[in-house]
């Protein structure tokens, strides 16, 4: 045995990492990990210096608020960190049971599972009713967590243009024959802040007998009369067969849910393996969970005062300014750029002038419309939006 200092590994075996990286430096494609210094808030600190936070998914701001984190104290003394196994082994505690009643009964579905992260439920939910027998249809700009359960399914897929649903309607014409079809769209899309026209998919999924999945991970808690989504918001509930949804962004926490049919939540339990096949969530996750639901019926007033801060935003930069915004009618507000180094350059200068706003770059979005992703949370104020509207128009 060689007692010799093991070289660097990837350039040992002539892997050209080193190129890949280089390659990726000179498309302006390098990414890094920056560190925040300070909690989850409307304002952060990083390398020391305050900076107003518009590109988190905070959207409510309950990932540091104090009932949340109390809530998660008590949880923690009452039943330990961690959940020590999956969940169909010894990992189900009373905490998780809680949580799916709660959201059960808060997404008004007979049932629903909670998963690890939002992605994972993206991945349970698809992998569980879908297989080779069976076709997906999906939005082209549908979250990366969908198009990955999809190609990992087995099932045919068929991807349409971003909200052309008149080529659904001619692929759903082609698709006789399979056990199931399944149509699956975010219901506000993650990088453009627009809304899946849940009403049209409603009617083609009755025509054509199909499965209808909508992820709601940036509506849930924010849009609809009780926080549940854009479904509620289009009084299309009923036509849904499953919600996925996170904890993760207005809920301010980690995991992620899935609301169905009894019957449906039966068979993931059964069959779905990124469910099964994994570690139970921490219970003070789902106690965290348990106080933002809390705080979501109680408190409806955030959601209104985040949405007048998207309203005023969008009217400033938009109408008055003349930015492209893409279709955003949310929280999450994107100006396309175009080319990924001129968004790195207006997200440095952002930075310069107090504002935390990561350039959002190929793969996340397609070539050429790189862009920036601001994204609002009701700890903010509306002077905040002023003074990036301010600073954004001196740069035109
Ligand atoms: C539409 C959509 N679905 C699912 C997810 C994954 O959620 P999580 O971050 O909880 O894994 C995201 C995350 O960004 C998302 O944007």
């Amino acid at each position: 045995m060689s007692l010799e200092p093991a070289e660097p590994r990837a350039q040992a075996r002539g892997l050209n990492i080193t190129d890949q990286l280089l390659e990726l430096s000179a498309k302006g494609l390098r990414r890094t990990l920056r560190t925040i210094e300070s909690t989850q808030d409307a304002y952060v600190t990083m390398n020391g210096r305050r900076l107003c936070c518009m590109c988190s998914n905070n959207y409510l701001g309950l990932a540091s608020h104090p009932e949340v984190i109390a809530a998660v104290k008590s949880a923690v003394e009452r039943w330990g960190w961690g959940a020590g196994a999956s969940r169909l082994v010894s990992g189900h505690m009373g905490p998780h049971a809680e949580l799916e009643a709660r959201l059960a009964a808060f997404e008004n579905t007979p049932a629903a599972l909670v998963c690890s992260t939002g992605y994972q439920a993206n991945l349970a939910a698809i992998r569980g009713l879908a297989g080779p027998d069976d076709i997906l249809l999906l939005d082209k700009l549908n979250h990366a967590s969908i198009i990955d359960a999809a190609r990992g399914s087995g099932a045919v897929l068929r991807v349409f243009p971003h909200r052309d649903y008149a080529k659904l309607e001619r692929l759903l014409d082609r698709s006789a024959g399979y056990r199931r079809r399944i149509i699956i769209t975010d219901s506000i899309f993650s990088m453009d802040g627009d809304f899946a026209d849940l009403p049209r998919l409603a009617d083609l999924k009755r025509r054509y007998d199909a499965l209808l999945i909508v992820d709601e991970a940036h509506a849930t808690g924010i849009f609809g009369r009780q926080g549940r989504g854009v479904a509620e918001l289009m009084q299309v509930e009923e036509a849904i067969d499953v919600t996925v949804g996170t904890l993760s962004k207005a809920l301010g926490g980690i995991g992620g849910f899935i609301a169905a049919s009894t019957e449906i939540i039966d068979l993931l339990v059964n069959v779905a393996g990124p469910f099964i096949y994994t570690t139970a969530l921490p219970p003070a996750a789902c106690a965290a969970a348990l106080a933002a639901l809390d705080l979501i019926e109680r408190e409806p007033q955030r959601r209104e005062k985040l949405l007048s801060l998207a309203n005023r935003l969008r009217a400033e930069l938009g109408d008055r300014l003349g930015f492209d915004l893409g279709g955003s009618t949310s929280q999450i507000v994107p100006i396309i750029v175009g080319e990924a180094e001129a968004a790195v350059q207006l997200s440095r200068r952002l930075e310069e002038g107090g504002f935390l706003i990561p350039a959002i770059r190929p793969p996340t979005v397609p070539r050429g419309r790189s862009r920036l992703r601001i994204s609002l949370s009701a700890g903010h104020d509306p002077a905040d939006v002023d003074r990036l509207v301010a600073l954004l128009e001196t740069f035109r």
